[in-house]
């Protein structure tokens, strides 16, 4: 029986629909014991009595479930309700990237911004051995505030587990394939970055990097066909931006961004270079923390300026630009401050600083993370525990870590990534657990 708006499924009543996809409907629907509005995912109605399918599904509410992150769409349970797998979700009030690409292109901010977020969603998940596999823009979703919540992780496949063939639906979507994924179904986390910058591609372009009109001709396509630089498409498209699209979107793995990290933290160079900020609010605006106020900018400044000289200047404004709350502003600015002593003078919060609430400044931010301060010798010794992996670079990699990592978890989930195999993964995260 096909689930109607009205109908009552164990304790949800459904009151709308939210979408649908090749492998299922997703309900809006009210959780009649708390009274909570959230999402329901389950296997379309013909494809329920598909065993393989079956299998998939529950193989996508294991991975979904093990994924806890702000810009993931949060899995709240999973039950089966008179025989039937149901995964409840987060209710996301927005609207997809799909549905935003159809009005044509976005900001060229608002596009970066929005990258960057799925950046931190699949660094999260690639540090978990989860490659998505089907990053496409209906699979981004943009909720109130700017905020991205990627989904679908139908065909997500954790390092080592086995590989479901045969199932008889097209895995992925075409117009975002890797050439590896459709030539093999081989995938590495490089291939959620082509995908990536194929949709990067065509927010900031509002084509398609590749035309076909065949799916044949869109396989070849994407095997072979060297898409025009974004920048030569739309002329407002800065040459930085252009160049890091043209590298994700590279046809052999080899030559692409590595990791989610590195793609990010080119496009935080991009920004601290000097190019507006987005405009989207930050999670931390929304929930309801202070913004900056142009007093504690000014004192921030001249603190910085002792340490760094007269660039502290431009520095704080692109901070403030980026960022929200003063201390968010402080921890970013503090990662250009080489010495660890006078960093960690810094950080502290100036004794009797006095805050103006009424003189706001003007300012967006979208990352609500900022690099933490971390201690040199814990820094050496997470160096040790990665060289036996990545060789005399581990050294190299922590220090770059440490300067975007917002907590010791997150910089030790960005070390993780760069470790290629799970196994080593995770004995490279059992050897460090003692560090912090
Ligand atoms: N948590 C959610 N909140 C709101 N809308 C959602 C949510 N999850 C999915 N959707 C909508 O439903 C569509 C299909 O969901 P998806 O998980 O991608 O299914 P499929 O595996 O069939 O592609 C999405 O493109 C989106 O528009
Ligand atoms: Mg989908």
């Amino acid at each position: 029986m096909p689930i109607q708006i009205g109908d009552t499924l164990g304790d949800y009543q459904v009151t709308g629909v939210l979408g649908r996809g090749g492998m299922g409907k997703v309900f809006r629907v009210r959780n009649l014991v708390s009274d909570r509005e959230e999402a329901m995912k389950v296997v379309l109605p013909d494809l329920d009595e598909n065993v393989a399918l079956a299998d998939r599904f529950l193989r996508e509410i294991k991975v979904h479930a093990s994924l806890q992150h702000p810009n993931i769409a949060a899995l709240h349970t999973a039950l089966r309700i008179e025989g039937r797998l149901v995964m409840i979700m987060e209710l996301v009030e927005g609207v997809s990237l799909e549905e935003t690409l159809r009005h044509g292109p976005v900001e060229i901010p608002v596009a970066i911004d929005y990258v960057h977020q799925i950046l931190t969603a699949l660094a999260f998940a690639h540090a978990r051995g989860v490659i998505h596999r089907d990053i496409k823009p209906a699979n981004i979703l943009i909720a109130v505030g700017g905020v991205i919540k990627l989904t679908d992780f139908g065909i997500a496949r954790s390092t080592g587990a086995a590989r479901l063939t045969g199932v008889g639906l097209a895995v992925g979507t075409l117009a975002y394939m890797s050439p590896e994924q459709i030539r093999s179904g081989q995938v590495d986390a490089r291939s959620d970055i082509y995908s990536l910058g194929t949709m990067f591609y065509e927010m900031v372009t509002g084509h398609h990097p590749v035309q076909a009109d065949t799916e044949h001709a869109m396989m070849n396509a994407q095997l072979s066909v060297i898409p025009p630089e974004p920048s030569a498409v739309n002329a407002k498209v800065p040459q930085a931006v252009s160049a890091a699209i043209m590298r994700a979107l590279a046809k052999e793995p080899g030559l692409r961004f590595q990791t989610a990290l590195e793609f990010r933290a080119a496009l935080r160079d991009i920004g601290q270079a000097g190019f507006p900020a987005p405009v989207a609010p930050s999670a931390t605006a929304a929930s309801g923390a202070t913004a900056a106020t142009t007093t504690e900018l000014a004192e921030l400044e001249a603190r910085l300026s002792r340490a760094i000289g007269p660039i502290a200047g431009r520095l704080v404004a692109t901070a403030a630009r980026r960022y929200t709350t003063i201390s968010e502003i402080r921890q970013a600015l503090a990662g250009e401050i080489d010495d660890p002593k006078e960093r960690a003078a810094f950080l502290k919060t100036a004794p009797g600083v006095k805050t103006d609430p009424s003189v706001t400044a003007t300012m967006v931010a979208r990352t609500p993370t900022a690099a933490a301060a971390f201690d040199p010798n814990k820094l050496d010794r997470l160096a040790q525990a990665l060289a036996p992996y990545l060789g005399p670079i581990a050294k190299v990699v922590v220090s770059r870590a440490a300067r975007s990592a917002p907590s010791a978890e997150e910089l030790l989930n960005a070390l993780a990534a760069e470790v290629s195999s799970e196994g080593d993964r995770q004995r490279f995260l059992a050897s460090v657990r003692s560090v912090f």
